[in-house]
C-alpha cells in the first residue's frame, strides 16, 4: 500500500518546509508560512529544558505562532526544532587559552581594537544544551514531553543527531511525526533503524550548521543535496526497507524548478531557509538586504561555535580563519565556543566594524532583496507541480 502523501498528512497545501533558523527565523515567519499553505518551523535549540521556566518560554512561543495563525485552529501546523548533538564536556585551560588568544589576535588586527580584558572575563558556559540532555533530566524531561504532546505538532525534528528510541517511541504514539537531518547515505541508514517518519537530506550547499552526527568534519564527504538525493533514492530503491520515511532534501534550492525537479524526482517536501534571510521576517534581513550578494562568498567553518556552518566569508571570519591555520591549536566544543563568541559579541558591538556570524547557503546570491516572506512564497507556490 503506498503511503499517505505528506502534505495530506501534514494538512498543509504546499510541500514547502520553511527551514528552522535558530536565532534568525522569527514567529512572523513561520507564521507567514503557514498561512499561505506551507508548514512554518519554530527552532527551540536555544531553550535549556533542565530549567524550571522554560516551558513558559516554549508556551509564550507557542501563544504568539497561535495568535498569528489566520486560524488559530491550526496551531498543531507546525514543526518543532531540537539539536540533539553528543553532550559536550567544558573547555580545558589550554584550549580557553588558545580560543582567547585566537580571538584577541583577530580582533586586533582587523580593528585595532583593544578587546583583551573583555575576552579574558569571558568564562566558558554551555551555549547550547543538547536534548540529549534534557531526556536525562527525567522529571523535567517528563514535563517537556506531556507539553509537547498537548501541543501535538505535526512534525519534531532533530539537528546534530538521534533522540533515545523511547523517545521517538513516545511521540510517535502521540501521532507526532519525527523528522531527523542526515547528510550522508550512512546518516540515512542508520535512521532507518529508529522507524522516525521523515529524513532533511541536507546537502552541503546548506546555510546553517550541517547536521553532520556520524562522520567527523574533517572525513565528512560533503554530499550536494542533489547527491545526497539520488543516492539515497538509489539504495531504496536497491533494497527492501521495512518503513520507507518521507525524504525532504533541504541546502540550496532558492527557486520553484528546481522545487519542482525534487518534487518531479520523488521528493515528498522541500525545506528552505537561505531564501528568507533578507525578509522583514528575519533577523539578518538589514545585513542581507544591504550587502552585496556577488561580491560574497560562503564558507564552512567550525570556528564560531565549535560544529560546522555555513556562512559568509566576512572580512572577521577570513581574518579569523587565517590566524587559525596557522597554528590550527585545540579550541572548546560546539556550545561553549558558540557562547564565548556571542558574549563577546553583545559585549562589542558596535564598537567594532562587524564580526557578525551570518548563517547563510551556497545559493544566497539568488536571494530576493526588500521582498517579504509571503512575496517570495507567492512566487515559489506560483508554479510549483505537485
Ligand atoms: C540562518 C540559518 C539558521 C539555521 N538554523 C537551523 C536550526 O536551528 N535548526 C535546523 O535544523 N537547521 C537549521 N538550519 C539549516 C536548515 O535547516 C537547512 O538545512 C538549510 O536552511 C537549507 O539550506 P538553504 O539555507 O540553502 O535553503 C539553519 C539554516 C540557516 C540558513
Amino acid at each position: 500500500m503506498s503511503k499517505q502523501s505528506l502534505i495530506k498528512k501534514l494538512g498543509i497545501k504546499y510541500p514547502i518546509i520553511q527551514s528552522p533558523m535558530a536565532g534568525v527565523s522569527t514567529i512572523e515567519m513561520s507564521s507567514s508560512i503557514t498561512n499561505k499553505g506551507g508548514l512554518g518551523s519554530i527552532p527551540l535549540s536555544t531553550i535549556n529544558f533542565i530549567r524550571q521556566d522554560s516551558i513558559r518560554k516554549l508556551n509564550d512561543i507557542i501563544d504568539k505562532y497561535k495568535s498569528q495563525l489566520n486560524d488559530t485552529q491550526r496551531v498543531n501546523i507546525v514543526n518543532l526544532n531540537f539539536f540533539c548533538h553528543d553532550i559536550v564536556s567544558g573547555p580545558n585551560t589550554k584550549q580557553t587559552e588558545n580560543w582567547k588568544n585566537l580571538y584577541n589576535t583577530t580582533i586586533n588586527s582587523q580593528d585595532n581594537f583593544e578587546v583583551k580584558e573583555l575576552i579574558n572575563d569571558i568564562e566558558f558556559q554551555n551555549g547550547n544544551v543538547s536534548f540529549k540532555e534534557f531526556e536525562q533530566n527525567k522529571d523535567q524531561f517528563q514535563i517537556l514531553l506531556d507539553y509537547l504532546v498537548s501541543i501535538n505538532p505535526k512534525i519534531i525534528s532533530f539537528h546534530f543527531g538521534i533522540p533515545l528510541k523511547q523517545t521517538i517511541e513516545f511521540l510517535q504514539k502521540h501521532e507526532i511525526m519525527i523528522f531527523i537531518t542526515a547528510t550522508s547515505l550512512a546518516e540515512v541508514i542508520k535512521l532507518l533503524e529508529y522507524g522516525i517518519d521523515g529524513i532533511i537530506l541536507q546537502g552541503s550547499e546548506a546555510g546553517g550548521h550541517r547536521g553532520n552526527f556520524l562522520s567527523s568534519d574533517y572525513q565528512d564527504e560533503y554530499l550536494t543535496t542533489k547527491a545526497l538525493f539520488l543516492k539515497t533514492k538509489e539504495y531504496f530503491k536497491t533494497r527492501s526497507i521495512e518503513k520507507i520515511p518521507y525524504l525532504v532534501p533541504s541546502g540550496g534550492i532558492m527557486n520553484t524548478d528546481t522545487i519542482n525537479w525534487y518534487l518531479n524526482q520523488g521528493a515528498d517536501a522541500v525545506q528552505l531557509g537561505t531564501i528568507f534571510l533578507s525578509t522583514p521576517e528575519s533577523t539578518t534581513s538589514t545585513f542581507f538586504n544591504n550587502y552585496n550578494p556577488l561580491e560574497s562568498d560562503t564558507i564552512m567553518t567550525n570556528l564560531i561555535s565549535g560544529k560546522n556552518a555555513r556562512c559568509i566569508n566576512t572580512k572577521f571570519i577570513t581574518t579569523l580563519t587565517n590566524n587559525y591555520y596557522e597554528k590550527q591549536e585545540n579550541l572548546p566544543g560546539y556550545g561553549y565556543s558558540y557562547y564565548g563568541y556571542k558574549k563577546l559579541k553583545t559585549q562589542i558591538d558596535p564598537a567594532l566594524e562587524d564580526i557578525g556570524f551570518y548563517l547563510c547557503g551556497l545559493n544566497h546570491f539568488q536571494i530576493k532583496q526588500g521582498k517579504t516572506t509571503n512575496e517570495i512564497m507567492d512566487e515559489l507556490i506560483k508554479d510549483l507541480k505537485y
